[in-house]
């Protein structure tokens, strides 16, 4: 022992780097991993039989009894982690009541509609406030000795979601990549999102955050680098991504940033007052009193009463607003002006790709039609819901992000293939989360009459990878030669310029230019980039397409007013953005 110990410390740099080689082709699959939440056991990914997966590792001791409502705290454990399946699911508003067969019908959703449906409401889901868990796969035996992380956080409205879902899966990243994939739970809604005056509020983002230190602190030992995290999330997730721009810029932990159709600019946060005043309306229906009731009286009620109780408890929404509980503003990671943050370069300057989907009302109209309510929407106001809610604070945003020197690119995703549409007619289009199944190479299946993916939609999803892992790998340069062997690579986005990447546009791979202004032009300026930014910039006027003007400008604070909101209810499904 002795003589190895000293021998290791007598080795110059690149025996360390040959003793590195030498642990990863030692790699056996699924071997047992030395965490900070003990020793974690994996397997053989099912369908990438050389990724390695890790399942349902505690990084958060269970937030229950005293610790519901509560700040996430550390895990550290010594017992052995079986990391062969997902941990359980944070509880979620998802609602199951009948739905009118009648609508279902002439909603006209197809096979794979039903599968998204269905998916993104957590049927057959296991539930468990004790949900803290963080999954891992990777492929040490090969590639880079210290490989790239991407970090998934996925998105439901802060209302639901979870880690387990087949579109998710990180095995196929990992294994054609040579990149990490984690993906992460963390609470939601009134169990993530409090309002309580009286107790801490955004547990779930801080729940992300301490799930991004947990993977500083160990990935390594899964043949990972700390040094190169990339956060990719969507809608929600997207949200959640650059809200920790914002609010962890004294350390940062992570190298680049992935939101998709979802920013901190977009849907507006909380003021403490309204958050508390959905809080105390949960806790009277719950007989643990309100706003009059003293403070830490009714935290402690609420505490204990069982969280099926809770969650049946919650409004059930309507079709305006969710259950009233999200990111609220604490100026602590909820800010309250984030763009005098940005003007201020107030956050972390780290790289950026930001964008969205061509047609992301195309889930909403679908959830619009099985309520029945397909005819009380126009297509003018479904074109102002794309604009107000996603494309105007995706450009907003990288603006910002440009204005302060940061690498930035923009993209579109036009994906639109026989097994990622939902609805027939309308079109769905490149709907909300179409991208997901694509990038992480989920295929529906096929026995439900599903037709199976395409030669275009395998290459695509394969070019799609390879960019979000040339990200990760050089997140201020790495796409800047990206091409698919085209070369050209992926030019920074410059407001103005020919220079939005329209992904799967018409079915091609690479970058599919387009001056951004065919998409946003009718956007309120939200984040001017002053000129002298754009030195390098072009105005180029070849606009084909306008859409419909933005009926609301954004103010700071509060939550906007957008007609259809974060949540949408309906008979069995819930569905949030
Ligand atoms: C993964 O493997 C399982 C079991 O062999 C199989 O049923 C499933 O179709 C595979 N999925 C994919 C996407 O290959
Ligand atoms: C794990 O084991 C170490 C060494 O025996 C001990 O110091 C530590 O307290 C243990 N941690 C837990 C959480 O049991
Ligand atoms: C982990 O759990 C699986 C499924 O329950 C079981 O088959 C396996 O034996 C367990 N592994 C260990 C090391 O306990
Ligand atoms: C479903 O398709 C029919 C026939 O094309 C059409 O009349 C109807 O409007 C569609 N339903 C919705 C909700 O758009
Ligand atoms: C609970 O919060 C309210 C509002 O901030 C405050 O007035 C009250 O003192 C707090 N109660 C306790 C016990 O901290
Ligand atoms: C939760 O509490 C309610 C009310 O006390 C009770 O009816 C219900 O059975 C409990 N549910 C569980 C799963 O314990
Ligand atoms: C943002 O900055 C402007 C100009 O300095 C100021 O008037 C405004 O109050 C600030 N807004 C917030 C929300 O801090
Ligand atoms: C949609 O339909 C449901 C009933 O199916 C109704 O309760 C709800 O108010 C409707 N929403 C709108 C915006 O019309
Ligand atoms: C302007 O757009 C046209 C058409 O998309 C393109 O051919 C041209 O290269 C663009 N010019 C610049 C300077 O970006
Ligand atoms: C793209 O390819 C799919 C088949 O993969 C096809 O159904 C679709 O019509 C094509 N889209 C375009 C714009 O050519
Ligand atoms: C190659 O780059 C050019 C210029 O950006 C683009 O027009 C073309 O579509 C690209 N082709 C491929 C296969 O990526
Ligand atoms: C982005 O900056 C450009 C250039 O200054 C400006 O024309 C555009 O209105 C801005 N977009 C938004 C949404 O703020």
């Amino acid at each position: 022992m002795k003589a190895s110990l000293l021998y290791f410390l007598a080795l110059p740099a690149f025996a360390i780097a040959d003793t590195l080689k030498q642990r990863q082709s030692d790699w056996t699959v699924g071997q047992t991993v030395q965490t900070d939440s003990g020793p974690v056991s994996g397997h053989a990914a099912l369908n990438a039989s050389q990724v390695s997966e890790y399942l349902g590792i505690p990084f958060a001791v269970p937030p229950v009894g005293d610790l519901r409502f509560a700040a996430p705290q550390k895990y550290s454990g010594n017992s052995t982690v079986n990391g062969t399946s997902f941990g359980f699911s944070c509880p979620a508003a998802t609602i199951a009541s009948g739905v009118s067969t009648a609508n279902l019908a002439s909603a006209n959703i197809t096979a794979s509609g039903l599968i998204v449906l269905e998916a993104l409401a957590q049927f057959g889901d296991k539930f468990s406030e004790d949900c803290l868990t963080l999954n891992v796969w990777t492929k040490p035996q090969t590639g880079d000795a210290r490989k790239a992380v991407l970090l998934w956080i996925y998105g439901g409205g802060f209302t639901t979601g979870n880690s387990d879902n087949p579109a998710y899966n990180g095995q196929f990243i990992a294994d054609q990549e040579d990149v990490i994939v984690v993906s992460i739970n963390y609470r939601l809604n009134i169990f993530g999102f409090p309002g309580s005056p009286n107790a801490t509020n955004n547990l779930g983002l801080l729940d992300q955050r301490l799930a991004t230190e947990w993977v500083r602190n160990n990935i390594a030992k899964f043949g990972g680098d700390p040094t190169r995290i990339t956060l990719f999330g969507q809608s929600a997730g997207g949200a959640s991504v650059d809200y920790y721009s914002y609010a962890w810029t004294s350390d940062p932990i992570v190298a680049g940033f992935i939101p998709e159709s979802g920013t901190a600019l977009g849907l507006g946060q909380r003021t403490p007052e309204q958050s508390a005043a959905s809080w105390y309306t949960v806790s009277a229906k719950l007989g643990c009193g309100g706003a009059s009731s003293g403070g830490a009286t009714v935290l402690s009620c609420m505490r204990t009463k069982n969280y099926t109780s809770i969650l049946q408890a919650l409004p059930s929404g309507g079709i305006t607003g969710g259950t009233g509980f999200g990111p609220t503003i604490d100026n602590v990671v909820v800010f309250s002006d984030y763009l005098n943050r940005s003007a201020a370069g107030n956050f972390i300057k780290r790289p950026m790709l930001v964008g969205n989907a061509d047609n992301e009302a195309g889930l909403f109209r679908a959830v619009a039609a099985i309520q029945g309510n397909s005819s009380k929407f126009s297509d003018a106001y479904w074109d102002s819901f794309n604009l107000l809610d996603f494309v105007c604070p995706a450009a907003a945003r990288a603006n910002i992000s440009v204005a302060n020197g940061v690498p930035t690119w923009r993209y579109r995703w036009f994906g639109e293939f026989p097994n990622t549409i939902i609805t027939t007619v309308p079109d769905s289009g490149a709907w909300h989360a179409s991208e997901l199944p694509v990038l992480f190479n989920y295929s529906p299946p096929s026995d439900l009459g599903i037709p199976v993916s395409t030669l275009e939609e395998i290459a695509i999803g394969n070019y799609f990878r390879g960019a979000w892992a040339t990200f990760a790998k050089d997140p201020a340069n790495g796409l800047r030669t990206y091409g698919a062997g085209n070369g050209t690579g992926w030019p920074t986005y410059v407001p103005g310029g020919n220079t939005l990447v329209r992904l799967a546009y018409q079915n091609l791979t690479g970058p599919n230019l387009a001056p951004s202004q065919m998409y946003d032009s009718t956007c309120n300026a939200m984040f001017v980039v002053p000129p002298s930014t754009l030195v390098n910039g072009s105005t180029n006027a070849t606009a084909t397409r306008t859409a419909p003007a933005a009926t609301v400008t954004k103010s700071e604070g509060g939550r906007e007013n957008i007609g259809l909101g974060l949540l949408v209810l309906f008979g069995v499904f819930t569905i949030a953005l």
